[in-house]
């Protein structure tokens, strides 16, 4: 194993002009193929409640759920950074909430940060989890979590007013402790801008090349959820494909009786 990937060594490697992969893992086995690849950050996204549940967003996620994963993927995980997601309600009622909340989860899952969304309005929230030694991953841009307040899925930042928010949610974010700051679904050139004016990484989805890393949805680089896919995203294969191709053929061998053949199988 190379060296195990620390908080530090994150913000070690903007200084050194290395990019930072990451991707989404919610189980062991997808935890250890991409940890033995070497991507940098393992993040346990709330996206499972839309990638792996089926719900229609990210709401109905609970934390219970999000431990569940997220030790799952621990357990596949020696070298990446395991950051786990705050999910919707878990951090935003009260600062004394959101610190029990990330604790336990931290203590309960086995992960070594997690990641809340949010900009200026979570500014105390993030200061009082990192008071506390918890590394915060912040999140801004689209914020899944407020999908109905934004009125969906869309690019933020176009249009100067929201331009100039998103500047001061990365600022807060930063000023708050933060390591590192996930952007999602902005301009490039907005995404660039904040990424010369911080000094923690920017980690982009969404958000063109200039960030010091990018993220994906693993089902999404896999090919794994059917036709429509964002246009930020790139399928890097069509696993859907394969694993149909896989599943027909097992059927037909069933059916005619070429499997299981003496190999698979056990005598008195
Ligand atoms: O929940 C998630 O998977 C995320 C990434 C897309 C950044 O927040």
């Amino acid at each position: 194993m190379s060296k195990k990937v620390t908080v530090p060594g994150i913000k070690a490697m903007k200084e050194q002009n290395d990019k930072i992969t990451m991707l989404t893992a919610y189980d062991t086995p997808f935890a250890r193929i991409l940890d033995e690849a070497g991507v940098d950050i393992l993040l346990v996204g709330d996206s499972v409640g839309s990638v792996v549940a089926g719900y229609t967003n990210t709401l109905p996620v609970t934390i219970d759920e999000m431990i569940y994963h997220t030790r799952a993927v621990v357990r596949g995980t020696e070298r990446a950074l395991v950051v786990i997601d705050m999910p919707f309600m878990s951090y935003q009622i009260s600062i004394e909430d959101a610190k029990r909340n990330a604790g336990r989860m931290i203590k309960e899952s086995g992960a070594e940060a997690v990641k809340l969304e949010g900009g200026v309005n979570m500014k105390d929230i993030i200061e009082a989890i990192c008071a506390i030694d918890i590394p915060v991953m912040g999140h801004i841009g689209l914020t899944p979590q407020s999908i109905h307040q934004m009125g969906g899925h869309k690019v933020q930042g176009k249009v100067e007013e929201q331009k100039r928010k998103i500047i001061e949610d990365a600022v807060a974010v930063e000023e708050a402790g933060a390591f590192a700051v996930v952007l999602e679904c902005i301009p490039t050139e907005l995404a660039q801008e904040i990424t010369e004016q911080l000094s923690i990484p920017t980690i982009g989805i969404g958000a063109g090349v200039h960030c010091d890393g990018q993220v994906l949805v693993i089902h999404d680089l896999l090919g794994l959820l059917g036709d429509f896919r964002p246009s930020f995203v790139k399928s890097y294969v069509d696993l859907r494909k394969v694993i149909s191709q896989a599943v027909e053929e097992y059927m037909k061998e069933v059916r005619n009786g070429a499997f299981p053949t003496e190999k698979h199988s056990f005598h008195l």
